[in-house]
């Protein structure tokens, strides 16, 4: 059914190009023609992915199928029709842990759920969130089924727009079946309404989820969202939390008139951020250590000379905060000349710089890791006790700084001699 909330989403998503056409500064692929904003709104992308999905959950369409090497232990449990009908292009699932809350975006008929159910164990939660109906159906239909194979129940299903997570689609039906919209002052009402729902009920809460994975999404939102989408995955993370993110991007700007192409929007095709942009969307949206896990090297579709392939990457959420000088190091160990990591700090391979206590635990996990030696301090200085430090430039570490001015210590060769087999 063409619910109430479907007919508000249209003008939401309207108002807020309107919104953000007034910020047009921000922009993922370069617009020459500004015509292109109104073409896409004529073509409506969003209502031709939602009808292309809709029939999708009914019967497989072999079309909107990426061939994904999946883990065949994890899909004993799962029912046919949800196999069947796999719109993905990759696996994000494979890089989940156990214990993990995920979220899935356009989570369709549930599989990558299902999967991540099971890595996560009885200890872990998966939300999977869809905009389409009939997707949700057979999602939640499988549950039950998935739920009962694997002995526990952990995953549950969600109605929204992944580019405006706080907005719950099914409370909204709800209040306007209450309150059903008659003229125009109770359309505009409506607007606070959703509103105030985004607020005291968001359907994804801030801070919450520890990964977000996505299958074979993101390229389907309209170009006026995606910043917006990009901030939402940013803003529902947890601190320290991660995206691992499959999608389709271009080796090259995909130009207007297949822009236009509502087929192809559908397809995955019109809306996929060319590579290089698809990380620098994560990177803008405040992510760090952002790398591509997977590449595919033969593309999934060439159109007009253009290719098309699934990446898999990830992005780190957690680099905001104050910086505090706790005397700690850190050596970048090669094998490159220097690196440049997200927050600008400039590192020569072999050099001993100085960090705040906030990149040194950053650093101290991954992606960063194996990349580095940590110095602590001869003296530890309790957090409470610390100084702000200046991020704003890379220093150098003195090792005077590390061990302490005064530090006058001289000792015998340590006993890895004694057996005469390192000196
Ligand atoms: C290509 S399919 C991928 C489905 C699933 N991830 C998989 O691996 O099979 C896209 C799914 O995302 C949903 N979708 C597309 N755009 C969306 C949006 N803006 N918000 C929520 N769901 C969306 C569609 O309804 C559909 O179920």
């Amino acid at each position: 059914m063409p619910s109430v909330a479907h007919a508000l989403e249209e003008f939401f998503s309207r108002t807020d190009g309107i919104r953000r056409a007034r910020h047009a500064s921000y922009q993922f692929q370069p617009i020459t023609n500004r015509s292109h904003v109104t073409n896409m709104s004529t073509i409506n992308a969003e209502t031709a992915v939602r009808e292309r999905y809709a029939a999708g959950a009914k019967a497989a369409e072999a079309k909107l199928c990426c061939p994904v090497d999946y883990n065949q232990e994890y899909l004993k449990v799962i029912p046919q029709e949800v196999i069947e009908r796999d719109y993905g292009c990759g696996d994000p699932s494979r890089y989940l842990r156990e214990n993990e809350t995920v979220l899935d975006l356009g989570s369709g008929t549930g599989k990558i759920c299902f999967i991540a159910a099971q890595v996560v164990g009885p200890n872990g939660k998966v939300i999977g969130i869809d905009m389409t109906d009939e997707m949700l159906n057979v999602a939640r239909t499988n549950a039950p089924i998935v739920a009962e194979r694997i002995g526990y129940s952990n995953v549950e299903f969600r109605k929204g727009r992944i580019q405006d997570l706080a907005l719950d689609l099914e409370k909204l039906d709800a209040e306007l079946q209450a309150r059903p919209i008659t003229d125009a002052a109770s359309f505009l009402r409506a607007d606070e309404l959703a509103q105030d729902l985004r607020v005291k009920h968001p359907l994804v809460a801030t801070d919450s989820v520890d990964v977000v994975v996505s299958n074979c999404v993101l390229n389907l939102v309209e170009p006026k969202s995606k910043k917006q989408l990009f901030e939402e995955i940013f803003r529902v993370l947890k601190k320290g939390g991660r995206a691992v993110i499959a999608d389709i991007v271009s080796d090259e700007e995909v130009p207007e008139h297949l822009q236009n192409d509502p087929e192809l929007w559908s397809g995955c095709i019109s809306g996929a951020l060319t590579e290089e942009g698809f990380l620098q969307a994560f990177s803008e949206a405040g992510f760090y250590g952002i790398q591509i896990l997977k590449r595919d090297e033969q593309p999934w579709q060439t159109v007009e000379g253009i290719e098309f392939r699934s990446v898999t990457i990830e992005a780190f959420k957690g680099k905001q905060g104050p910086c505090f000088e706790r005397n700690q190091a850190v050596i970048y160990r090669g094998p490159f000349r220097e690196v440049l990591d997200d927050d600008n700090h400039r590192m020569e391979r072999a050099v001993r710089y100085a960090v705040c206590d906030k990149t040194y635990n950053l650093y101290c996990k991954a992606p960063y890791r194996e990349f580095f030696e940590f110095v602590e301090p001869l003296t530890d200085i309790p957090l409470g006790e610390a100084k702000p430090f200046d991020c704003s430039h890379t220093a150098r570490r003195h090792p005077k700084e590390t061990k302490g001015q005064d530090y006058k210590v001289t000792t015998e060769a340590s006993s890895c001699c004694d057996g005469g087999s390192c000196c």
